[in-house]
């Protein structure tokens, strides 16, 4: 059997205290003088437009990027805390700020550049007349052939592909509330999403390309809507877009009367226009699914005037978007960065957005290089995850490419420094200012970063908080932990901000439980100074006032920079009927950040085996996808437990990463623990599988997991 490791200088009575005693702090890098002289915000007198003094107001310099079909009379409405108000009295039209108003302007600038994964298929540019044409058609065909009005929802669940912006931005034409289902999720994820938004119709494409292959994706249709209807929602239409013209990619049927080939559709629409819906400000403009610590999924809604303001303002000043620049965010439009950062931000700017199908390292670890230099991209976007990996399979590669950026993004995870420094060097050649952003689902933008021409870089931490919002460290007893502590506690933010989620889809109790209940002042406050906002992660703030990210504080665990609830993953076990119980947990990987572990124990009368290992890892694809197939699943006599009964997540998640269980003898069961830690380690030593020694804050992290 292994020995447990322990990090050095540490011990599992480790406090915080000692964790940030024993971290290094970087040096600062300060930005390019070449970025500097050409950044939308170089001007220090922004810091003073967005103090504390100036909030709320200072928001209208974000609002103003806008064109407003009606103003706004109140900047920020408090009076139903904490389900704040941005812009209220104003009206506007997302579709129209992203595509007429550039259209007009600018008829021939191109708005996007699809790449397709094959490299053998030519990039298409699509201007912005074009994608006026193309939005206004299927705006026709969602409200005259398909029958949806203002305020329906409707699931998307589509791949990388043009079509999808030209189908969100249908919808905002309409003011429906698309919902968006990262094209990855099993069709069983998508159906709980289609039930939970109450959504009549669905919106896919029949294929596409994945690491070479093309993918069955309607296929993945027909299984959401037996999850939706399961939990009482019919589905009456599917729209299906077709990958490549005149063919069908998917072996499943067309179902007579319900699913329709998109371009049948849009052949009785050649031309049409539709007029753009004027929306409240505050009416939703889309609900973006996230994990939460229950099983049920959180549908997110983001607001019209706000979200739009707040993404086209960051987009500017963090993203550094000029309408000329060639901007390159590699995340999935399915997730909260792609809604933000490939679509609704760099639109809204009238700026070009690259849309990539496929994965990083097709066909090779040169192919973002190659795209970056065939394209002229000059801003790049991605997270930790695809980082480690484009640094792990080509190394050397970015060399090989004459690309010039001249801003990066890191977002999703903690970025280790040397990582950070790879990023830096080789893929930016030293010639780029990087932003490290901080910010959630929830968020709409972002809420940690540097503002990349007037604060230095400093690798690992993400930085202040962005212009207008201000975040602070509280313990458990709502202390404040001041900068420069040392300490580490949980982030909040004291403010509302134009971007913040308004509500959970269909469960405000919960939005109000998870968000705010914990450092309330006062629950009959209509002041916002009594509402801090709690994100769930754990931070610590050094004396220069830059925010270092810890990681989760509750059961989520992020995985390549996506949140999966413990739960979900839970719930997705025990769908096979052998299993009994069942527990998630996060292994520490270079590569992909954190990836899942399940232990799960058998009702009576069942014996391990590698099949049912194997029917257990299948359940989690079929329920939520592969982005959560678990690394190893575990079935083990019986979980450790405390004396109420409670799984101990910790302890597991100790014995996976090869750490110190800690303390055992007050659980009910201390005997399963070594019997499970020899049978898990012995079997990972024999897989080659042993994780490297955790970092101080990894082993804080593993140590808390669960929760007590
Ligand atoms: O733990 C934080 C981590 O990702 C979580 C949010 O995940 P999601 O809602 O999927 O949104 C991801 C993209 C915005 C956070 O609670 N996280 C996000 N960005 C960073 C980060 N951790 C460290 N550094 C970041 N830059």
């Amino acid at each position: 059997m292994a020995e447990s490791k322990q990090p050095q200088g540490s011990g599992a009575q480790a406090s915080e205290a000692q964790i940030a005693v024993h971290w290094r702090e970087e040096e600062y890098v300060p930005p390019p003088p070449k970025f500097v002289e050409q950044a939308n915000a170089k001007d220090p007198a922004i810091f003073d437009r967005f103090s504390e003094e100036h909030f709320p107001d200072c928001f209208k310099e974000y609002a103003d990027l806008l064109v407003w079909d009606e103003p706004w009379h109140t900047t920020l409405d408090t009076s139903k805390p904490p389900f704040w108000k941005w812009f209220v009295g104003g009206k506007l039209n997302a579709s129209y700020n992203c595509v007429d108003r550039h259209a007009e302007a600018r008829p021939d600038k191109t708005a996007i550049i699809f790449v397709p994964e094959l490299e053998s298929d030519e990039h298409v540019a699509i201007s912005y007349s074009e994608l006026h044409r193309r939005v206004n058609e299927f705006a026709a065909v969602l409200r005259d052939s398909v029958g949806l009005k203002t305020g329906d929802r409707v699931t998307l669940h589509m791949p990388m592909v043009p079509e999808l912006p030209v189908t969100m931005l249908a919808c905002a034409r309409l003011g429906v509330i698309h919902s968006q289902v990262f094209g990855g999720f099993s069709g069983t994820a998508c159906g709980h999403r289609i039930a939970d938004s109450g959504s009549r119709v669905l919106i896919t494409m029949d294929g596409y390309y994945r690491s070479g292959q093309m993918q069955d994706h309607k296929a993945k249709a027909d299984e959401a809507l037996e999850a939706a209807r399961q939990e009482g929602q019919e589905v009456d239409k599917v729209l299906v877009w077709r990958r490549r013209d005149g063919q069908y990619a998917s072996k499943t049927p067309m179902a007579d009367g319900r699913d329709f080939f998109v371009d049948g559709l849009l052949s009785e629409h050649r031309g049409a226009t539709v007029e753009p819906v004027s929306m409240p400000s505050e009416a939703p403009l889309f609900l973006m699914y996230t994990s939460g610590t229950t099983g049920r999924p959180k549908g997110c809604v983001h607001s019209t005037g706000g979200y739009l303001s707040y993404v086209a303002g960051t987009s500017k000043y963090y993203q550094d978007i000029h309408p000329d620049d060639v901007y390159w965010c590699m995340a999935d439009i399915g997730w909260i960065t792609g809604h933000s950062y490939i679509v609704y931000g760099p639109l809204a700017l009238g700026t070009t957005t690259v849309i990539y199908e496929g994965v990083p390292n097709y066909p090779d670890g040169g192919r973002p290089w190659r795209v970056a230099e065939t394209l002229g991209v000059n801003i790049f976007h991605t997270s930790p995850t695809a980082i480690r990996m484009l640094r792990k399979v080509g190394p050397e590669e970015p060399k090989k490419y004459d690309y010039h950026f001249k801003h990066m993004t890191t977002v999703g995870e903690p970025i280790e420094p040397e990582v950070w420094r790879w990023y830096h060097s080789e893929v930016g050649k030293g010639k780029a200012a990087i932003v490290d952003t901080w910010w959630q689902t929830e968020n709409g933008g972002f809420l940690g970063s540097t503002l990349p021409a007037l604060q230095p870089m400093k690798p690992g931490s993400c930085g202040p908080g962005v212009l207008g919002v201000y975040p602070v460290i509280y313990d458990e007893d709502a202390n404040e932990v001041p900068a420069g502590s040392g300490n580490a506690g949980n982030i909040c933010i004291r403010n509302p901000w134009p971007g913040i989620f308004q509500g959970i889809w269909g469960q405000p109790d919960r939005f109000v439980a998870t968000y705010y209940r914990k450092y309330n002042k006062d629950p009959d406050s209509t002041d916002w100074h009594d509402w801090p906002y709690f994100a769930g992660d754990g931070a610590l703030q050094a004396a220069d006032g830059y925010f270092r990210i810890l990681g989760r504080v509750d059961d989520v665990i992020n995985v390549a920079g996506h949140r999966l609830g413990t739960k979900e993953i839970e719930s997705a076990a025990l769908t096979v009927p052998e299993v009994a119980e069942a527990a998630a947990v996060p292994v520490i990987d270079d590569i992909r950040g954190r990836v899942v572990e399940v232990y799960v124990s058998l009702k009576p009368g069942f014996e391990p085996s590698k099949a049912l290992e194997k029917k257990v890892s299948a359940a989690i694809d079929t329920q939520i996808g592969k982005i959560a197939r678990p690394k190893n699943v575990w079935i083990v006599p019986d979980m450790p437990k405390t004396r109420s009964g409670k799984i101990m997540r910790r302890v597991i998640a100790s014995i996976s990463n090869f750490a110190d269980v800690g303390d055992v003898t007050t659980l009910a069961n201390p005997e399963i623990v070594d019997s499970i830690r020899h049978y898990v380690q012995s079997s990972k030593v024999a897989r080659d599988d042993v994780p490297r020694e955790l970092t101080e804050a990894e082993f804080e992290e593993i140590k808390k997991f669960g929760g007590e």
